[in-house]
């Protein structure tokens, strides 16, 4: 597969209520510091490469980036990367933020964010992006809380002009159900992948029966979660790469993206080659036999 000459139109579109996507989108992530994320002795990155990472994602075609003001090292945000190498933002750019838990400057993890808090973070991000409103805010949650009273000043920030769609993350099937009730859900951040628990296919499945997109994070770190890729790979998937002159990545990608048409991918790189190799798993066509094998892995229903 030649990575370089493929954009991320080969992975066909979706629709986040009226904002058209290419299914294959980025994660910004990976782009604030080397190693893992979040870590308290994180090396910032270097801030040239992470904006050419982002200029040459919208060059091969992504239109859909999922950021967070919370994605900060000591020196970097994702958010003033994301502003400082795309404004002025191409037209049919998506930026997906989410808001919840916020961090402290210093990085500590804070409490869930108060109904009344959210506005603030919501504010925070439409300044670091410099934007007037946000295409797309999630509200991520941890723990299995109602999440009715936190959606719902959500809802009035949408009905208020500064959010124009709103999706979910770190959610049970029950969340979806109770967001519904309250306001439109465009889409549900979840991680998800080959491996990934059974009951996150019901999930799965609950949003393409309601024309909710699915947008996996973790389909390539895996188990390594915030620590990233661990670069171990099982001989199912390292098998099915080799048949496709693929990275074991691309196969990761290709299979969630296989999961079902409402599903994006959204993966985190900081490393132009990664990107671009990323990208390009959009054309990667998997095989029935190929995908009965990664289900095997997977553990869940086919
Ligand atoms: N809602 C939530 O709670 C939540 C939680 C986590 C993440 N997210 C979002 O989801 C996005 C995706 O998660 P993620 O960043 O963990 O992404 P991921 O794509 O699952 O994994 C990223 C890890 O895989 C490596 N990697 C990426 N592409 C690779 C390739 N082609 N070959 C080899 N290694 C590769 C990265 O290292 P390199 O940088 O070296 O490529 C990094 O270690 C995040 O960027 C973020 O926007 C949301």
């Amino acid at each position: 597969m030649t990575s370089e000459t493929i954009t991320a139109a080969a992975s066909g579109t979706w629709k986040l209520g009226d904002l058209e996507i290419n299914r294959i989108g980025f994660g910004a992530m990976r782009l604030t510091q080397n190693g893992a994320a979040f870590a308290a002795d994180a090396t910032p990155s270097d801030r040239d490469r992470a904006t050419s990472v982002l200029r040459r994602a919208v060059e091969l075609g992504v239109n859909h980036i999922d950021t967070a003001e919370f994605y900060f090292s000591p020196l970097r945000s994702a958010n003033e990367l994301i502003n400082r190498a795309l404004a002025p933002y191409p037209d049919d750019l998506v930026i997906t933020t989410k808001v919840g838990p916020g961090r402290a400057p210093s990085g500590e993890w804070l409490p869930h964010a108060t109904p009344e808090q959210l506005r603030g973070q919501v504010e925070e991000n439409l300044r670091q992006l410099g934007r007037d409103h946000l295409d797309v805010v999630n509200l991520r949650i941890v723990g299995t809380d109602s999440i009715a009273d936190r959606f719902g000043a959500l809802a009035q920030l949408r009905d208020a002009g500064l959010i124009r769609h709103l999706g979910i993350s770190n959610v049970r099937p029950g969340h979806l159900a109770e967001a519904r009730a309250i306001a439109p859900v465009v889409c549900v951040q979840n991680p998800y992948g080959i491996g990934a628990r059974p009951e996150q296919d019901e999930l799965l499945r609950a949003c393409q029966e309601h024309g909710v997109a699915f947008v996996p994070f973790y389909a390539v770190a895996g188990a390594g979660r915030e620590a990233g890729a661990s670069g171990v790979e099982s001989d199912e998937v390292l098998a099915v790469a080799r048949a496709h002159g693929a990275s074991a990545a691309q196969v990761r990608l290709a299979w969630t993206l296989h999961r079902g048409p409402h599903v994006l991918a959204i993966p985190g790189t900081g490393n132009p080659d990664h990107l671009a190799e990323n990208v390009a798993a959009g054309a990667l066509r998997l095989s029935e036999d190929e995908l009965t094998l990664l289900n095997s892995l997977h553990g869940g229903t086919a």
